[in-house]
């Protein structure tokens, strides 16, 4: 058996998980600040809240999920957080408690892409979303949140672009001229966009390749189509994000790939990413309940990609993680010396306290010092038969190499006051 794990799908560990550790140590703070609190919802879900919810038309539904046929049912592995996000809202009756409320979650989602740099098979999200609120003033309050992400960790490598997307009345009106727009061109566009131009023209707008992109260029833009509703929304945004010194830039190429967005769309761009530029994502999805046959609940929301954070962090030097180094090594030689090391270790991890010791008696103790070294511990205590006999064990600041011989009786004594100066 070849022993690998599934293509796109990564293994996190040592100086990385650290670096995830802190990241989401960081984004959980925020989003506390701003009053959003967790949700979590299973990884397998009904194939149907993806289907008709996300839409039949978008890569995800239509070829990126994994499926699991049980029982006559179809299960698929999470490719995106909103759908399920407002599946577990209207189960639970979350949008009949009253008031605004503020949600987020941080799970791993599943597509079959391509793999690529920043593009993965098994990647994970945090999710923010605010339900039963339909102000734009909720929209400009999520950005300002992914904003202080960003901010957070130093990046300042980065561009947010909104958009509006109108609504179920005015976006007609505008797939219609766009269509007229492409319809002589449509043998010039690739072959993907061809397909696109029935269901979705909006799409062509996305398309990465540079020949869709320079005819799409000409095109005409959605803002010019808005009804008077969806343009106050987005002027009020555009001002609200203003005074909150977001700097953002209005991109009518944002379409998002998902097809239960309404009015609001906005996309955070790095190109501290390569071939795949967005950070983040999202917009406002006031229809995405009556997909599940439900009434309208007032939604907006964001996803941000934990791998490509992660990407854009590892470029720079500058972060500090937190120690995890431990504060004691113990080496022992002996029965004797380790029937006393052993106890203590565990006693002071039960205190918090990080340590670490071998527990294969043949180990030398010169082995234990160079393992001492590695482990980056502030401090080594040694005791083998020579200090057992002269009642003493020995204490070694690494950093400075000072070693001290103290009185067996004090260990403890020592050991705490080493603990209280760290
Ligand atoms: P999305 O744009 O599909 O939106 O994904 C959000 C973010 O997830 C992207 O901007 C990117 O950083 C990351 N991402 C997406 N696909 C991959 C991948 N294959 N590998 C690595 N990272 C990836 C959504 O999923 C919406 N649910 C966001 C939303 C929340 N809209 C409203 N509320």
């Amino acid at each position: 058996m070849e022993i690998r794990a599934v293509r796109g799908m990564h293994d996190v560990f040592g100086e990385e998980i650290r670096l995830w550790h802190f990241i989401e140590e960081k984004i959980k703070k925020i989003l506390g600040d701003f009053g959003f609190s967790e949700v979590r919802t299973p990884v397998l879900e009904k194939i149907e809240v993806f289907k008709e919810t996300v839409g039949d038309e978008t890569d995800i539904v239509e070829k990126q999920m994994y499926a699991i046929e049980k029982e006559s049912e179809t299960l698929v592995l999470r490719p995106e957080g909103t759908a399920s996000f407002m599946r577990a809202v209207l189960e639970h009756g979350l949008h009949k408690q009253g008031g605004t409320g503020r949600y987020y979650y941080y799970e791993p989602m599943f597509r079959h892409e391509r793999p690529q740099k920043g593009r993965l098979r098994q990647f994970h999200q945090f999710g923010a979303e605010i339900i039963n609120d339909a102000s734009p003033e909720a929209d400009a309050e999520l950005i300002t949140v992914l904003d202080q992400i960003y901010r957070a960790f130093h990046i300042t490598e980065y561009e947010v672009r909104i958009n509006s997307v109108g609504c179920q009345d005015c976006r007609p009106v505008y797939k219609e001229a766009l269509k007229k727009f492409f319809q002589p061109k449509l043998s010039s566009l690739c072959e993907l966009c061809q397909k696109r131009f029935e269901r979705a023209p909006m799409r062509i707008l996305d398309c990465k390749r540079d020949s869709c992109q320079a005819i799409a260029k000409g095109a005409p833009v959605i803002t010019d189509s808005l009804d008077e509703k969806c343009k106050m929304h987005h002027e009020t945004l555009r001002k609200r994000l203003k005074e909150t010194n977001v700097a953002y830039i209005d991109d009518p190429h944002i379409v998002r790939g998902l097809d239960y967005y309404s009015r609001t769309a906005f996309e955070f761009t790095s190109n501290l990413l390569g071939a795949q530029s967005a950070l983040g994502g999202g917009g406002r999805y006031d229809l995405l309940a009556t997909r599940f046959g439900e009434k309208e609940v007032p939604a907006v929301g964001w996803g941000l990609g934990m791998e490509r954070l992660v990407i854009a962090l590892e470029t720079r030097k500058d972060i500090a993680l937190p120690s995890e180094n431990p504060v004691f090594y113990f080496a022992s030689l002996g029965a004797k010396a380790f029937d006393t090391l052993f106890p203590l270790s565990l006693q002071l991890k039960r205190d918090g306290v990080r340590n670490e010791m071998t527990y294969d008696p043949a180990k030398s103790l010169k082995s234990q010092l160079k393992q001492a070294d590695k482990s980056g511990a502030k401090y080594t205590v040694v005791l083998g038969e020579d200090e057992l006999n002269q009642k003493q064990f020995l204490l070694k600041e690494m950093a400075t190499g000072k070693q001290e011989a103290l009185p067996l009786a004090d260990l403890r004594k020592e050991l705490s006051r080493r603990i209280s100066a760290h």
